[in-house]
């Protein structure tokens, strides 16, 4: 699949030729969601997905894994989490995986319309998106996702002998399903808001012109919460240790070209 830009522009064209004064208004809004941002030097925005998308994923999930239809993606990922299914792909150099696509086409365009809002907010160039990715991680008590980035297909931080190319430059859009109500006791400082961790995620800012920015940026991520941050800004997922509950996200990879 080619990126998407021109039929977008063309898309929103028509949209806004067919609209009335009113409607117009409920179509902007559409395109700039409200959103709050965090920064480790780089940008990452975090918006609220409609929670009909948080319960329609959950049930797509749990739906093909009782089919026994997702591939596990488990032995080519770095996570240390036994429950990582792939919903998407779309990459043509990868001969161990067919392409495929469970996505729901209205969830996945709200997708790319929140990385197309990032690319505005951040003033970025670009002349397109393509969707490279899209997965399952079912985190149960005691498995974890180590730093990592992402690249422009569903392997993450590999080793440097990678046998396709895959793009480098992307967005990657993180829509949590579900959070366990308790991670588990902290094993030290359990009552210091400021050091827990169990269940978090960690955004880890880079080496250069760092000054005033945050070393690191911690987040615990709530259900319907979707975040948006560059493929290469490195992060990690701390474990929970609740026995009886998941905390589930489903990420997807985009590839941003930009106007080079
Ligand atoms: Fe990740």
């Amino acid at each position: 699949m080619k990126p998407e830009f021109e039929e977008y522009a063309q898309n929103l064209a028509e949209k806004i030729n067919q609209k009335d004064a009113n409607e117009l208004d409920g179509f902007a809004d559409d395109r700039n969601l409200e959103f709050n941002w965090l920064t480790t030097g780089q940008m990452i925005l975090t918006f609220q997905a409609p929670p009909n998308f948080v319960s329609r994923i959950n049930e797509l999930y749990d739906d093909l894994m009782h089919k026994g239809k997702l591939i596990n993606y488990s032995k080519w990922l770095l996570g240390k989490v036994v429950d990582e299914y792939s919903l998407y792909l779309d990459d043509d150099n990868h001969s161990k995986v067919e392409n495929h696509n469970f996505l729901p086409d209205d969830i996945h365009e709200w997708i790319k319309d929140r990385i197309h809002q990032y690319l505005r907010f951040t003033n970025t160039s670009y002349v397109g998106i393509k969707t490279a990715a899209a997965w399952i991680n079912d985190y149960k008590a005691g498995e974890y996702n180590p730093v990592h980035i992402h690249l422009g297909n569903f392997e993450v931080f590999k080793d440097p002998l990678l046998v396709s190319n895959p793009h480098k430059v992307g967005l990657v859009g993180l829509m949590t399903l579900k959070v366990p109500n308790n991670m588990g006791k902290e094993f030290t400082n359990d009552g210091d808001i400021e050091k827990k961790r169990n269940g978090y995620t960690e955004f880890v800012g880079g080496a250069h012109g760092a000054q005033f920015a945050p070393l690191t940026t911690v987040i615990k991520l709530q259900p319907g919460d979707f975040v948006v941050f560059p493929y290469d800004l490195l992060h990690c997922v701390y474990p929970h240790f609740n026995e009886n509950e998941t905390r589930r996200t489903f990420p997807t990879n985009i590839d941003v070209y930009l106007n080079e």
